[in-house]
């Protein structure tokens, strides 16, 4: 076979072999590679031609012309393989990042206040409003501030292992959880002393209380708001005007108030409390125990023992005092039924008390 037939040959072959080669590319990175394989510098083409040294120079041209067709072929093949392949990579793009308008959204979940916090601050803002000053105290509470300031003897029942947590780790000055909010009374006045004031004083102090106790209206740990007032010339007229208008603003109702003679330690008179039912208006139902009244706090004029503890001469200040459970409070206002639900976490009941 002449050179010239031998390197047609050659061509020919070569061109079969590419374009099968590029209409089985499966990608542009592979394409290219091709495109480098057959008509780089260095490629398959490039080698053929090596061999037109050999030729004559008549034959050169035939050869020429050849090898332009070749390159010509596989160039508008590379092309249109190369067109089918990146739109099919462009169609997979696409379908891997479109968006589906009709499906629903990631629903994120608001958190809420706990109702026994939204009844705490409710409350003391109903005082704020009437010009109470917030006060506060600590939890674990020495004897003096939580029972003898307050007027309650060393043999008092409210002192009983039963009822109160006492703290072994003080053994040299006992300490307990305090037991109510009481202790802040003496606190807040013993503090407004010693600032050089003088009554009036009005105070409201939110906290948490704790009592050896757990039942359907009783858990360990509760919350209660206490409230007081000392100045000249308070009266029983005073905590009553007082309590009306609380009563009427935290129930969002004007509701019928009784004072029922009572005892406290450090009241003198003391008074419970009670409102007309919120859940019959007064006709009589399970939660008033078909009395129509609701027992909803304990109250009193404070007693002189109390003032003098701190050295507020009784002869001349007087002051009424009131304390009331949070959670009995935002349990008549929700219509709750157990006190134990405040306190189970269920997601369920909160997620219905939220606001
Ligand atoms: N500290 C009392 C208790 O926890 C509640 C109370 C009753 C507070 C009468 C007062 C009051 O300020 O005057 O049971």
């Amino acid at each position: 076979m002449s050179e010239i037939d031998a390197l047609k040959k050659q061509l020919e072959s070569l061109q079969a072999e590419a374009l099968e080669a590029f209409g089985a590319a499966t990608d542009l990175t592979g394409l290219n590679d091709l495109r480098v394989r057959y008509l780089g510098k260095k490629g398959s083409l490039t080698e053929v031609l090596k061999g037109v040294g050999k030729l004559s120079p008549e034959e050169r041209p035939v050869i020429g012309q050849s090898v332009n067709a070749v390159k010509q072929a596989l160039g508008e093949s590379l092309d249109a393989a190369e067109l089918t392949l990146s739109e099919a990579e462009n169609e997979k793009r696409i379908e891997a990042e479109r968006v589906d308008v009709t499906m629903s959204g990631r629903i994120t979940s608001r958190g809420y206040k706990h109702p026994v916090q939204n009844g705490l601050d409710e409350l003391t803002a109903i005082f704020t409003q009437m010009g109470f000053d917030i006060a506060q105290g600590p939890e674990i509470e020495d004897e003096f501030h939580n029972f003898d300031a307050l007027n309650i003897p060393p043999e008092h029942p409210a002192r009983a292992m039963h009822d109160t947590f006492f703290l072994k780790e003080f053994t040299d000055r006992p300490m307990v959880l305090r037991t109510h909010t009481s202790p802040v009374q003496i606190r807040a006045m013993q503090r407004f002393l010693e600032e050089g004031n003088e009554p009036p004083l009005a105070v409201v102090a939110p906290g948490r209380v704790y009592r050896c106790d757990y039942d359907m209206t009783h858990s360990p740990m509760f919350h209660q708001v206490e409230v007081f007032k000392v100045d000249r010339d308070v009266s029983l007229a005073n905590l009553k005007g007082v309590l009306k208008h609380f009563l009427s603003a935290y129930f969002g109702k004007d509701l019928p108030l009784r004072l029922r003679p009572s005892y406290f330690p450090f009241t003198e008179p003391s008074a419970e409390v009670d409102i007309g039912c919120v859940l019959c208006d007064g006709k009589g139902c399970r939660v008033c125990k078909q009395t129509g009244w609701i027992e909803v706090l304990g109250s009193g004029m404070i007693h002189p023992n109390v003032l003098k503890s701190v050295g507020i001469n009784s002869d001349v200040y007087s002051g009424f005092a009131f304390g009331l459970g949070v959670e009995r409070m935002v349990m008549l206002k929700q219509g709750i039924p157990d006190l134990r639900l405040f306190f189970e976490n269920d997601v369920r009941f909160l997620r219905r008390m939220g606001s």
